[in-house]
């Protein structure tokens, strides 16, 4: 049994983490366990910046996006100096064992940490979606609702002029969220890094649908596959219909949390907890076909997740 714990986010920050953190919390305090939140990530660890925290600290922040926490990228943990710091911090303060939320980034660290004999239990935080062994990423699903909000309203003013809108979301690695948004959104094309794409194909479609009498399209782009203003350059030139870029940015990382995502982070921060407490480390919990599932560690940083294939095609025989 663990009688000290501590709880960090880490790398980019997503709608959820805070219910994560919250459940981890306050499931060590009924535990009976010491609980340590570390402040801005691996950054925090190096720089001790961390305290001990009650429940009252992890009140009021369920609703809300970001994370009390705060995150940062950290160079300096990438050293084996800067590890060595960290975890002289973590011993300093009798803290025994650590629950990581963060992306394959983070998760990777905390695969590092684990070999220098501190033991890590892993959430998946990313609005990504791109954590091997798992279904489900915090803050995913309100990332692809709020994308979802945006294409609605793209759409409007689409149909209003006769007009192709090409709309750029995050995923530099992964297609997950922009194929999402774009079956949710019923977007004619979605541009994703994991499948080549043919530009002239994609205008002759566009302006067949266009001369056929098509209003507007919509064409989803994820940020790893290139910049959708030069895409929609492209467009504009190859198609001759009139054509607005939007890239939605860091609005779609932000948000107050969705009920799933709230629901889920809730119940893997307790999971983490109790593991971690138990004697249990070097996994990952996340969900498979709706069930907590708990994934060796280092197979969920070694391995890419791959999109769905199912979900390729059906975005191709909807649009
Ligand atoms: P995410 O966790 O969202 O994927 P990053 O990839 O930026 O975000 O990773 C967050 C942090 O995790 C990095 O700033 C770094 O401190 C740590 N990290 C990432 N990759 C490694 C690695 N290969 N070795 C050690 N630390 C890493
Ligand atoms: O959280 C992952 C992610 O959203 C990527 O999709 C995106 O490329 C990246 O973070 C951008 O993060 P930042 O602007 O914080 O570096």
């Amino acid at each position: 049994m663990l009688k000290c714990i501590a709880v960090m986010t880490s790398g980019g920050d997503s709608p959820g983490m805070n219910a994560a953190a919250r459940a981890v919390v306050r499931t060590a305090l009924y535990e009976g366990v010491e609980v340590w939140g570390i402040n801005n990530g691996y950054k925090g660890m190096i720089e001790d910046d961390m305290c001990k925290l009650e429940s009252r600290h992890v009140g009021d922040i369920i609703q809300r996006g970001g994370t009390f926490l705060g995150t940062a990228r950290s160079p300096e943990f990438k050293t084996e100096e800067g590890r060595k710091t960290a975890v002289e911090n973590l011993k300093k303060h009798g803290i025994e064992g650590l629950v990581i939320i963060g992306g394959d980034g983070s998760l990777t660290g905390g695969a590092l940490l684990s070999k220098l004999g501190i033991p890590i239990v892993g959430l998946p935080g990313t609005i990504d979606n791109d954590v091997w062994g798992t279904d489900y990423t915090i803050g995913a699903d309100t990332a692809a609702n709020t994308i979802v909000e945006a294409i609605n309203k793209l759409r409007d003013t689409a149909s209003a002029h006769r007009r192709i809108i090409i709309i750029e979301v995050m995923g530099r690695k992964s297609g997950w969220l922009a194929m999402m948004a774009g079956i949710a959104g019923g977007a004619e094309f979605v541009l994703v890094p994991e499948v080549k794409y043919n530009i002239d194909q994609m205008c002759v479609e566009l302006k067949e649908a266009y001369d056929n009498g098509k209003r507007y399209s919509i064409v989803v782009v994820a940020e790893g596959v290139g910049s959708a203003i030069d895409i929609g350059k492209v467009v504009a030139e190859k198609t001759g219909i009139d054509t607005r870029v939007s890239v939605l940015g860091h609005i779609q990382r932000g948000g107050s949390p969705s009920v799933e995502d709230r629901i889920k982070a809730s119940m893997l921060g307790e999971k983490a907890a109790l593991a971690l407490i138990s004697g249990i480390s070097n996994v990952v919990f996340g969900f498979d076909a709706g069930k907590v599932v708990s994934i060796d560690l280092n197979d969920a940083v070694s391995n890419q997740k791959t999109l769905d294939p199912e979900l390729i095609r059906l975005a191709r025989v909807l649009a």
